[in-house]
C-alpha cells in the first residue's frame, strides 16, 4: 500500500472543482446494465471503485469507452460469464450485480460483495425484497445463486430499516417487473434521487424521487441517453473541513448546496461564514479556531455518516467538549486510536466519541483504516506540527479523485510515496 508523508501546519485557502459523485456514479452505471441501447454518461469521478467495476463489465461482455466521458454498450451480455471473486469482493457497490443480471439473464452464482471495514454490511435487506419481487435466492459457499422465472413481480415494499444499497436493488428489479412496485421507507439520499432521475431519462416510470416513498411501473424497455452525474456532496463536506480545521477559506465550485444543508447548518454552528450560490459554497474561519458542534448520524436528510470522521477530526481541535454519535455502521471509529497518536483527546463509549478539544495536534506514524477515515487523517496531517506518515493511504483513491493534487493547490504539503510491489 502506498503512504503519504504530509508538513503540518498549513492554512488551507483556494478554489476546488467538486468531482462527480462516487455514490452516484456506482448505482447508475451498474443500472446501466438494464439497457440494451448506448448510453453515454458524463461527470464521471476516476476512481478505484469505477475501474473496479469497469472491469467486472468487461468481464460481463459490456463494450466500454472511457475517455472524457464513458459510453456503455450493454446490449450483449455473456451468459456463461466469470466474475474474478478478488474484484466482486473489493468493492461493495458489486451488490447491484444481482437485479440487473436476474432481469438480463435469469438466473446467476456470484460471489457475496465486499466494502470497507466500517461495519458486518449485511445483505439480507437485499435478499428478502428481492425475494418479495419474485426472486429465488440462496447464499452458499459465500456464493449468492439466484434466479426469476421470466420477470420480476412488482410487490408493496415496506422496508424494515433505512438502507441506501437495498432500495437501490429494489429499483433496479422493478424497473421492468409485471405490474406496480411500492417501496414505503425508502432511504431518499441525493444519489437515489439521482439513480431515479437517470432511469427515467432512459425511458423508466419512476415516481417519488426525494421521497420515502417509491412507485415503480414496470416498462418494457429502457432506451439509450446522455447523462451527467450529480456532483460528490461529501467531497464537498471534506473540502469544507479541510478549511474549518486550518482557519482557512476554501470556494467548492461545481456542487450544490441544497445537498448539503445539515452539514452547512453545523459548519456555521461551530463559527465558520458560509456562502452559497446556485452550484458553489465558500466557507471561511476568517483565522479563528472553531467551536466544537455535537452530531448524530442518520439517513437523509439527517447527518450523513460519511461525513462522521471529518467532523470528528474538528472537534478535536476545536475550542470545547463534543459528542459524536455513529447511528449507521458499528464500526466507523477504527480511525480514533490513529488521532489519539496525534495528541487528541478522544475516547469512544459504545457508539459515541466524547472530543475534548485540543489547540493542536502533532506529527505521528499513522495508517488509514477505511475511506472516509483516510480522508480525515490526511486533514489531520495538514494541521498537526511536523511530518506525518499515513500508510495504507490506498483506500483514499477510492474515494477522492486526484485527492494530492486538489490538496496541494489548496496549500496542503503532502507526497505520495508509492509501494514497489
Ligand atoms: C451506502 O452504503 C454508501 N455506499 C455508503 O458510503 C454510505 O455510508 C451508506 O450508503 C449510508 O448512507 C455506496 O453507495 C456505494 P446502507 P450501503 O444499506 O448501501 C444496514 C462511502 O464511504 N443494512 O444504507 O451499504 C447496514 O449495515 C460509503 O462512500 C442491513 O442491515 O449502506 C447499515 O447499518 C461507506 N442489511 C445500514 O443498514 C442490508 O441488507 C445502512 O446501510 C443492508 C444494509
Amino acid at each position: 500500500m502506498d503512504k503519504f508523508i504530509i508538513k503540518g501546519p498549513v492554512q488551507l485557502k483556494g478554489e476546488v472543482n467538486i468531482s462527480g459523485s462516487k455514490n452516484s456514479a456506482l448505482p447508475i452505471l451498474f443500472a446501466s446494465l438494464l439497457i440494451e441501447e448506448l448510453i453515454e454518461i458524463k461527470n464521471i469521478p476516476k476512481l478505484k471503485d469505477i475501474d473496479i467495476t469497469i472491469k467486472l463489465f468487461l468481464n460481463l461482455g459490456v463494450k466500454i469507452k472511457y475517455g472524457k466521458s464513458l459510453i456503455i454498450n450493454a446490449n450483449n451480455l455473456y451468459t456463461n460469464f466469470n466474475l474474478p471473486k478478488n474484484l466482486i469482493q473489493s468493492i461493495r457497490a458489486s451488490i447491484w450485480l444481482i437485479s440487473p443480471l436476474l432481469v438480463r439473464l435469469k438466473k446467476i452464482n456470484i460471489s457475496l460483495p465486499g466494502g470497507c471495514s466500517i461495519g458486518m454490511r449485511p445483505i439480507d435487506l437485499h435478499i428478502k425484497n428481492l425475494q418479495k419481487l419474485g426472486a429465488n435466492i440462496c447464499i452458499k459457499n459465500n456464493c449468492i445463486i439466484a434466479s426469476i422465472k421470466k420477470k420480476f413481480q412488482g410487490a408493496h415494499i415496506i422496508m424494515e430499516k433505512k438502507s441506501v444499497g437495498a432500495t437501490i436493488s429494489i429499483i433496479l428489479a422493478a424497473i421492468y417487473a409485471r405490474g406496480i412496485t411500492i417501496i414505503e421507507s425508502a432511504a431518499k439520499e441525493p444519489e437515489i434521487k439521482d439513480l431515479i432521475n437517470f432511469l427515467n431519462t432512459m425511458g423508466a416510470n419512476i415516481q417519488g424521487a426525494g421521497t420515502n416513498k417509491i412507485i415503480i411501473k414496470g416498462v418494457l424497455k429502457l432506451k439509450g441517453g446522455i447523462y451527467s452525474i450529480m456532483d460528490d456532496r461529501i467531497e464537498t463536506g471534506t473540502f469544507l473541513i479541510a478549511a474549518a480545521i486550518s482557519k482557512g477559506n476554501i470556494l467548492c465550485k461545481n456542487t450544490n448546496p441544497k445537498n448539503l444543508r445539515i452539514i452547512l447548518k453545523k459548519l456555521k454552528s461551530s463559527g465558520a461564514e458560509i456562502k452559497t450560490g446556485k452550484n458553489w459554497c465558500s466557507i471561511n474561519m476568517h483565522n479563528k479556531r472553531p467551536k466544537a458542534v455535537n452530531i448524530i448520524t442518520g439517513s437523509y436528510p439527517n447527518f450523513p455518516t460519511d461525513m462522521q470522521p471529518q467532523f470528528t477530526l474538528l472537534n478535536c481541535i476545536s475550542l470545547g467538549k463534543s459528542i459524536v454519535k455513529e447511528t449507521i455502521f458499528e464500526n466507523r471509529f477504527l480511525y480514533i486510536h490513529e488521532l489519539i497518536k496525534m495528541g487528541a483527546k478522544i475516547f469512544i463509549k459504545n457508539n459515541e466519541v466524547f472530543c475534548n478539544g485540543v489547540r493542536s495536534l502533532y506529527s505521528a506514524k499513522i495508517k488509514a483504516t477505511d475511506l472516509r477515515a483516510s480522508i480525515s487523517l490526511v486533514l489531520a496531517g495538514c494541521i498537526a506540527k511536523g511530518t506525518t506518515i499515513i500508510d495504507n493511504i490506498n483506500y483514499i483513491d477510492r474515494g477522492y479523485e486526484t485527492i494530492e493534487k486538489k490538496l496541494i493547490s489548496l496549500g496542503a504539503k503532502i507526497k505520495r510515496l508509492k509501494n514497489k510491489n
